[in-house]
């Protein structure tokens, strides 16, 4: 029997090419594994109502981690128009498979490590090595929203708000209202997260961020919570900052920063623009953390106007994988892919085109294997 079993999610469109290059490194490496296929995104929406089955989530439960491709998501009208004609008209609510994967294992730290690699005509600045800690379940993100909104609450609200309420002279569908929910134990948890990992691999400073002068109740939550748990690692610096400041610090000087913890939203935002600086959607790589399970994915999505050609960059792919290697404990695996990710990049002689370049998804990854 194998040392693990790997759940292997493709999904949909370059998400299918791109976890191909990813075998072909794992594969060179001989990691000890089962790859176990899991059917998940568009294709199974139309055929069968369902984005993320039954059969795939019970798959999951079963797995020591998963590898993610990319699925495809379209606007509510379109995709019901995509069902089979005998699903439509059943009330089916298309649900992104990644958000439901979340919550449903609670995946609750996004992990989001972004290195400039040298070499990489992408950096924004050389050197770079930011890493990210998203609070991945609850927040803005936590799905209770209401458009319209129902009387019970638009009475509720008009009678315990403050007098100010741009919201009270207009009908209920006028309005909506997306609730940003935020716990202790949400916010202790991927704090302390980033702490340890901080206190792990020797990183001199965790920066909270947060708009905690402005959104008082939930970030102040965030941020009073994250100051307790950072009190219980006195050799890491701390400070904490607004996400607007922040973007703005980050571009002008992204050495100032080292490990960044934030709620979900917020930790979002701050990702895409770490991931830019170091390349891209090419680079960007991901985990979704929890305690039984952690799913590795590229940041980007399905990018249709390349899917099947094969000319997409797989190393925010290949970079997860490592990534996994790391989490499952595999660290001289790891650490042996990254510098021959990092020795690719920097000899320039493949590159995608998203890099300058012609070379195709596999010759990458084929590249990569090469100096395993
Ligand atoms: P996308 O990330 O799929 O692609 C946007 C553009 O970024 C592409 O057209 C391409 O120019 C570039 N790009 C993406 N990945 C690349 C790579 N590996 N190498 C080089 N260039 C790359 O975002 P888009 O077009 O907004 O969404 C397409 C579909 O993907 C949508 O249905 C969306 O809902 C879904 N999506 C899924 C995600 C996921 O599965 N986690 C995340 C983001 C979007
Ligand atoms: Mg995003």
């Amino acid at each position: 029997m194998a040392k693990y079993k790997i759940a292997w999610l493709p999904g949909d469109g370059i998400g299918i090419e791109v976890l191909e290059a990813a075998k072909i490194v794992l594969d060179k490496l001989k990691l000890d594994a089962e790859y176990i296929h899991g059917d998940i995104g568009w294709e199974f929406w139309c055929k069968e109502g369902d984005a993320f089955p039954q059969r795939t989530i019970d798959l999951l439960k079963n797995v020591n981690a998963a590898m993610f491709g990319a699925i495809t998501s379209k606007p509510i009208k379109e995709a019901e128009a995509e069902l089979i004609p005998g699903l439509r008209g059943k009330g089916l609510i298309y649900r992104s498979p990644i958000v439901r994967m979340r919550q449903q294992f609670d995946l609750y730290n996004c992990l989001r490590p972004c290195k400039g690699y040298p070499g990489n005509p992408l950096n924004y600045k050389e050197n770079i090595d930011l890493v990210v800690f998203r609070e991945n379940t609850e927040d803005l993100y936590c799905g209770v929203e209401f458009s319209p909104v129902p009387p019970e609450l638009a009475e509720t609200l008009l009678r315990i708000s403050k007098p100010f309420i741009a919201f009270k002279d207009f009908g209920r569908d006028q309005y909506a209202i997306s609730c940003k929910i935020n716990t202790r134990k949400g916010s202790e948890r991927i704090v302390r997260a980033a702490f340890d990992f901080a206190k792990k691999f020797n990183r001199k400073k965790v920066t909270i961020v947060h708009k905690a002068n402005v959104v008082r109740a939930t970030d102040g939550l965030f941020l009073e919570t994250a100051k307790e748990v950072a009190m219980n690692y006195p050799g890491i610096e701390v400070d904490d900052a607004n996400i607007d400041a922040m973007t703005m610090w980050l571009l002008k000087n992204p050495f100032n920063y080292d490990v960044l913890v934030a709620p979900n939203l917020y930790g979002d935002i701050i990702s895409d623009l770490c991931a830019q600086m170091v390349g891209g959607l090419g680079f960007g790589c991901s985990g979704n953390i929890g305690e039984k399970l952690a799913v590795f994915e590229p940041t980007h999505g399905s990018a249709p106007k390349y899917a099947g050609q094969y000319k997409v960059n797989p190393i925010a792919t290949i970079l997860a994988a490592k990534m996994m290697l790391d989490w499952l404990g595999e660290k001289e695996m790891g650490t042996k892919l990254e510098n021959a990710t990092a020795a690719v990049i920097k000899e320039g002689k493949i590159r995608t085109y998203d890099m300058g370049g012609n070379s195709k998804t596999l010759d990458m990854a084929k590249a990569i294997a090469d100096k395993l």
